[in-house]
């Protein structure tokens, strides 16, 4: 066999022999045994010295043409082998992304209104229907709104009965300090600097309490603020007010009790006690076993309060009241732990509003 015909059969049987292969290891060693140092065509080149020179001519040529023929073919094998690695990986870890059905069933999920919302809206057009107006108030205010104004001064001892989140402001002036509001009562004296008498208005809202939490308390909760301020307001009035709504939000007849309330930004101060609808008064977690639950304190505005949202106390009086909205949700819907109200927890929330 000529040097040529031998570098044809071997690139024929090169070719056989790299169609079989389909590991990129395979085609590694093919190339090394026929293009290695040591390799085939190596060998048939190394026997190029006992040629003429005329078949150098012929010869160089045609073996360079093998050589760069094979290593092209080896390039476009190792090319389809990874293309075929990848599409067995890809087949392997199939994703599917079409939507199943209980995608689809979550995609038509809505959302719907939190029960505290539900409330608070019921509230708002009761009370809307009776004259009142809605106000807001800021969730950070100054010491002066939550408590100065509300008669309770620097070395008051109420001031421990709402412990608070104080925000670090040294530049603030003694008395003025900023806070995160501990109730709505804030808004009773934001309300009276900001119209005349007579009025009556309500303020729903979040308020936060430096607490621990347990079944019946949370650090961020609702209340939901009352006042009306006119003259020769009575406490006849205050409870009329407080009972009818009760009985508007509950739509049923619900045993409430009523106690004198200490609050020094009211003189004489009522707590509103509902029997707690949770175990009828029984007695549970949420009422801590003694079957009543503290909702609506209220009472008679202190004069000093008055003055303070510069209102004359010989002129004018009033009632204010401060709502626990998320005590009545639990109330009305029967819930033992105020913490689900903050839970967002879908499973929780979905059983309210239209989901
Ligand atoms: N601000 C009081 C609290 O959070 C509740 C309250 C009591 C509000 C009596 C009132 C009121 O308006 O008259 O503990």
């Amino acid at each position: 066999m000529t040097m040529l015909e031998k570098l044809e059969s071997a690139y024929s049987t090169f070719c056989s022999e790299l169609e079989n292969l389909t590991t990129q290891a395979d085609v590694l060693n093919l190339k090394s045994n026929y293009l290695g140092k040591k390799g085939q065509v190596s060998e048939i080149l190394k026997s190029l010295k006992d040629a003429t020179p005329e078949q150098r001519k012929e010869i160089g040529p045609k073996a360079n043409e093998i050589k760069t023929k094979m290593t092209a073919d080896i390039a476009d094998k190792l090319a389809s082998i990874e293309l075929a690695e990848i599409n067995t990986k890809l087949a392997q870890n199939k994703i599917d992304i079409s939507l199943t059905d209980s995608v689809k069933e979550k995609a038509n999920f809505h959302g719907g209104f939190h029960p505290r919302t539900l409330i608070r809206q019921e509230i708002e057009d009761i009370f809307l229907s009776m004259g009142f107006e809605v106000l807001d108030g800021p969730h950070i205010d100054t010491e002066f709104y939550n408590f100065e104004a509300l008669n309770i001064p620097g070395d008051h001892p109420a001031r421990d009965m709402q412990d608070t989140f104080w925000f670090k402001d040294e530049k603030s002036e003694e008395g003025n300090k900023h806070l995160l509001r501990t109730h709505t009562s804030t808004i009773q004296i934001r309300g009276m600097l900001d119209r005349k008498p007579p009025f009556k208005f309500i303020a729903p809202g979040t308020v936060f309490r430096c607490e621990r939490t347990d079944a019946s308390h949370e650090m961020v909760f609702q209340q939901l603020e009352g006042m009306m301020v006119g003259k020769d307001i009575s406490v006849a009035n205050l409870i009329y007010f407080m009972k009818q709504t009760l009985k508007e939000i509950f739509k049923r007849d619900v045993e409430v009790r009523l106690r004198p309330g200490f609050f020094p930004f009211v003189e004489p101060g009522f707590e509103l006690d509902i029997k707690c609808q949770v175990c009828s008064g029984k007695g549970c977690s949420v009422c801590k076993k003694v079957g009543w639950v503290e909702l609506l304190p209220c009472g008679m505005v202190h004069p000093n309060v008055l003055r303070a949202g510069g209102i004359d106390p010989e002129e004018y009086n009033g009632f204010a009241f401060g709502l626990g909205l998320d005590r009545l949700v639990m109330m009305k819907y029967g819930i033992d732990d105020i913490r689900h109200l903050q839970s967002g927890d879908l499973r929780f929330n979905s059983q309210f509003g239209d989901y």
